[in-house]
């Protein structure tokens, strides 16, 4: 969003559920006359219709994102993620809207620590969560509806996002909040579970990258070559916020917790000529961490529910 409207003139409708996911404060500061602001459900078909009857193009990011949760509660993974997906797909049919859909790198399953190979596009499906299955059945809607009704789509699948506005469930921002707040990182399990990361503002010029020069039904991987284990990451943070590196708890792993994720992101990178701006992740990070220390205002009123439902889980 705040890419799309510092690098472009087009307007933009943000259609938000504003689920506890959700903060309208995240497009504070954004200019009223670029950007018009709907709270609504993808699965309200009506309110979809009008909306995308009124839009060039549709990049379609909303969708139920924890897989934690998903793990508690799948029910609104599937309404969202898949009936939500149908939905909007079925608007962009009618309309014949250009359609952009963003995905996971997960819905390829995990590889092994050793495993020189890194995910392609041509990789097998092979998801592992809720989540993560509940990705991959709308990425094959979206592909179906580009074969059988023509919709002029693409797609893309990313590695694990890091940067400002990332809620605080997630990995990195739950570990800065923990020790801004004072409290311990927790490391599920061992720590040596293998993310890829990408800074946010990387994957916004992607998707524009796609949307502006993709070819109509192809996939693109989006990827930074950010692989670390999550015990390296916990440490970097602890370090950059003056602890000691070993200042933290392991607490109970996550059930069928995938492994390793690594993008191999060349086709995107050759074919469309993209590439990451942020390739120092230490960088990256120490401005992440900054800008969560000057914007506690924005996330301090969901921690607390946060870390709540956290300690229900015994992590
Ligand atoms: P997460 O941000 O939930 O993303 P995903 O599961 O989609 O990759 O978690 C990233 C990694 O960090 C994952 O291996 C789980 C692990 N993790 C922890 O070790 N501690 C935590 O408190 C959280 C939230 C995640």
């Amino acid at each position: 969003m705040h890419h799309v409207i510092e690098h472009t003139e087009h307007h933009v409708t943000v259609l938000d559920k504003l689920t506890y996911a959700g903060n309208r404060a995240s497009l504070a500061g954004l200019p009223d006359a670029r950007l018009t602001f709907v709270q609504g459900d993808i699965v309200d078909a009506a309110l979809v219709d009008e909306l995308v009857a009124a839009a060039d193009a549709v990049v379609h990011y909303a969708a139920e994102s924890h897989n934690d949760n998903s793990l508690d509660e799948p029910r609104p993974f599937v309404d969202t993620n898949v009936i939500g997906t149908f939905t909007l797909l079925e608007a962009a049919r009618r309309h014949g809207t250009r359609f952009h859909h963003i995905s996971t790198d997960e819905v390829y399953g995990d590889l092994e620590l050793d495993d020189p190979a890194r995910f392609t596009e041509t990789t097998p499906y092979n998801p592992s969560s809720p989540y993560s299955s509940t990705k991959a059945g709308s990425d094959l809607l979206v592909r179906a509806w580009v074969r059988s009704f023509g919709v002029p789509a693409t797609l893309s699948n990313c590695s694990n996002n890091y940067g400002p506005y990332q809620h605080v469930e997630k990995f990195i921002p739950r570990q800065i909040t923990n020790v801004l707040r004072g409290e311990r990182p927790k490391l599920y399990g061992a720590g040596r579970n293998v993310r890829d990361w990408i800074h946010a503002d990387d994957h916004s010029a992607a998707v524009l990258t796609i949307l502006e020069k993709g070819v109509i039904g192809e996939t693109y991987l989006i990827g930074a070559d950010g692989e670390k284990n999550n015990k390296e990451v916990v440490e970097m943070i602890l370090t950059a916020l003056g602890q000691p590196a070993d200042a933290y708890d392991h607490v109970v792993d996550r059930p069928g917790h995938d492994l390793r994720y690594a993008i191999d992101s060349s086709k995107l990178r050759t074919e469309l000529g993209w590439a990451p701006r942020f390739s120092d992740f230490e960088a990256g990070l120490a401005a992440t961490i900054a800008w969560y220390r000057d914007n506690e205002a924005w996330w301090a009123p969901q921690k607390d529910a946060t870390e709540a439902r956290y300690r229900a889980q015994g992590q």
